[in-house]
């Protein structure tokens, strides 16, 4: 959603705030801002669409010279996306001016409070509000006014502030949005996210929920809501600064699917040693694994579908019953959590309001919650009790791929684990099943060969109004991310059908010609899914199927078939999902979408 870029320094702000924000890009936004302090005055200019148009405007900043500034792209939640709704915002007397991402939730009884006190509003937006609050309580000292609009207004945010009186520095503060700062020997800098300042820093401290931040040109200083200092631990970002470049690819999304090999790879070796699988970071001794009596796993999006597949994983291996519910549905429906339940929360960004709601309702309920996250000290990852992280390296592409291939992975890593200190699989098939999971890597590669046979065939689909995937058991999981990833960047209708319930009214759906993608990989499925191939055939489809090699009479029934090689059944989603990913991301280009940044929807969503 919303990116945030501020510098304050010995450089041009404007040039450092546009890189910035060119790599928020993937965040999602549909307009852009910057404010920059001129030495007299605070500058704004704003712009509907890419940011190449705020750079053209601005001349790449040229226009806007100044060393302190603060930067934004706008991802519309009140108010139309227009320049005037765009941030950054000014207070009355423009003196003031502010960037925001979240939602302030009382904004509407905070504006007719200031109403009354003569304040008149020039946008729509929410955050407007808040730039004017601070305008209301500023008597000359910047964090008396920050500490009291804080205690008035309810909801998430992260601000980047400047106040023209004080040009020396930028304020920042958060509450259940990201915002990171970070430091180099040429000044201070605030972002939304890592991959924002890479190129200068890798050096950032994780700013927690209600602290101030105070960034000078040379130094940086951390405040409580009460406004006295504290002190922070400086993170140093491991992260290859090439792995937020594009490195001749096309697209991230492309990229990001190249990349799944080593993401499998670096998920699982670290957790395996001498033959077993060790899961430091899970902090739980074996003893208290095997009394683990029931997991409800929590997530949203690919995320969710992930936790779909580990459902059936968990629950095969270990016979631990599993639930897994969306967080947005989660959170709202008082929950029962049993004695002896664990949650387990699944994000990529670590962000995502309605899964950071669900782990704060597990942990108020008094639940052990385990993150399965990619971001390092992202909001998830501090405030679940334990974290297994998925090494996927940054994610920029909007439409997931390898973080889903470390999330599953992690979770048959769990199942395992499970599984082994319950006395529910023996050394013999650990042994066995850990070589399957280190074929994958190489077996990923294999698939990703056949791109352009997917991109042939894609290319025969991107006139298609509806699109069907259908599968039994963790088929029907696969089915559910492939019919995802192919609608949010494609913007073909598309549903996931488990193949069993097609006959209860979707089968109506079928005419002649309509795409049918069945994927049929689980053998004591097979046979009923070959049966629901046979039943839409009848009725006009043309069948996709996707099944394990030696299946060749589905060849009888599917019109077109791609082979996944053999592995444990239960990882088939790591193998399947391959082609389903590369299906998706050519019908998007062979419309002409930019696959990277699909309309309405953004990387991470931060407010519910
Ligand atoms: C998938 O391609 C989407 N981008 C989306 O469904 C995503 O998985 C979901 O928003 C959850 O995000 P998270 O993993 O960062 O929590």
């Amino acid at each position: 959603m919303c990116g945030i870029v501020g510098y304050i320094g010995a450089a041009q702000a404007a040039d450092i705030i546009l890189e910035g924000l060119s790599r928020l890009e993937y965040r999602g936004y549909d307009s852009a801002g910057m404010a920059i302090f001129d030495g007299e005055k605070i500058n704004i200019s704003k712009s509907v669409g890419r940011l190449k148009v705020l750079e053209e405007m601005t001349h790449n900043g040229e226009t806007m010279p100044g060393c302190v500034g603060i930067g934004h792209t706008r991802w519309a939640t009140h108010g139309v996306p227009n320049t005037v709704n765009a941030h950054p915002h000014f207070n009355r007397s423009e003196t003031i001016t502010l960037v925001h991402n979240g939602i302030i939730e009382n904004y509407i009884a905070l504006k007719e409070m200031l109403k009354k006190k003569g304040y008149e509003f020039a946008t729509d937006t929410d955050t407007e509000v808040v730039v004017q609050l601070l305008d209301y309580y500023y008597k000359g000292d910047p964090m008396e006014a920050i500490t009291k609009v804080l205690q008035r207004v309810q909801g998430s945010y992260a601000f980047g502030i400047i106040f023209a009186e004080h040009p020396d520095r930028i304020y920042a503060v958060r509450k259940d949005s990201p915002l990171i700062v970070g430091r180099s020997k040429d000044g201070c800098f605030i972002a939304s996210d890592v991959p924002a300042i890479l190129k200068y820093t890798r050096k950032v401290f994780y700013v927690d929920n209600q602290e101030i931040a105070v960034l000078f040109k040379d130094d940086l200083r951390f405040y409580s809501i009460d406004a006295e200092e504290i002190t922070k631990d400086e993170v140093f970002i491991e992260w290859d600064a090439k792995a937020a470049e594009k490195g001749g690819y096309e697209h991230f999304m492309l990229k990001e699917m190249y990349e799944q090999p080593k993401t499998v790879t670096d998920t699982f070796s670290p957790r395996i040693k001498d033959g077993k699988i060790v899961i430091d970071d899970l902090n739980m001794t074996d003893e208290e694994l095997a009394a683990v009596k029931k997991i409800h796993i929590v997530a949203c999006g690919s995320a969710y579908h992930a936790g779909v597949t580990g459902k059936y994983v968990i629950e095969d291996l270990a016979r631990i019953p599993v639930e897994v519910d969306l967080a947005s549905e989660f959170r709202y429906r008082n929950p029962i959590l049993e004695e002896g339940a664990m949650v387990i929360v699944i994000s990529q960004s670590g962000e995502t309001a309605d899964t950071l709601a669900a782990l704060r309702e597990s942990k108020e309920k008094g639940f052990r919650v385990l993150g399965i996250v990619n971001v390092v000290g992202s909001s998830i990852a501090r405030e679940a009790d334990s974290v297994m992280y998925t090494w996927a390296g940054p994610e920029i592409a909007v439409a997931t791929t390898k973080a889903y291939s470390a999330q599953l992975v992690a979770l048959y890593l769990l199942a395992m684990k499970m599984a082994y200190v319950k006395g529910k699989i023996d050394d013999v098939e650990l042994d066995s099943m850990i070589e399957d999971l280190k074929c994958i890597p190489s077996q990923i590669e294999l698939l990703l060969g056949n791109e352009k046979r997917i991109q042939r065939f894609a290319n025969r689909y991107v006139g298609a109004k509806d699109i069907f995937f259908i599968g039994r058991g963790i088929d029907y999981s696969i089915a559910l991310e492939g019919s995802l990833k192919l609608k949010e960047i494609s913007y073909v209708h598309s549903e996931a059908y488990a193949a069993g319930e097609l006959k209860h009214g979707t089968i109506s759906l079928i005419e002649k010609g309509t795409l049918v993608t069945a994927i049929a990989t689980q053998p004591q499925l097979y046979a009923k899914t070959v049966s629901n191939i046979v039943e839409v055939k009848s009725r006009g489809a043309f069948v996709l199927a996707v099944t394990t090699e030696g299946n060749d009479e589905i060849e009888k029934n599917a019109d077109y078939v791609i082979y996944i090689p053999q592995t444990n059944p239960l990882f088939m989603n790591s193998l399947a999902i391959i082609p389903l990913q590369m299906f998706g991301y050519y019908v998007s280009v062979g419309k002409g979408y930019d696959a990277d940044h699909p309309r309405n929807l953004a990387k991470s969503v931060t407010v519910e």
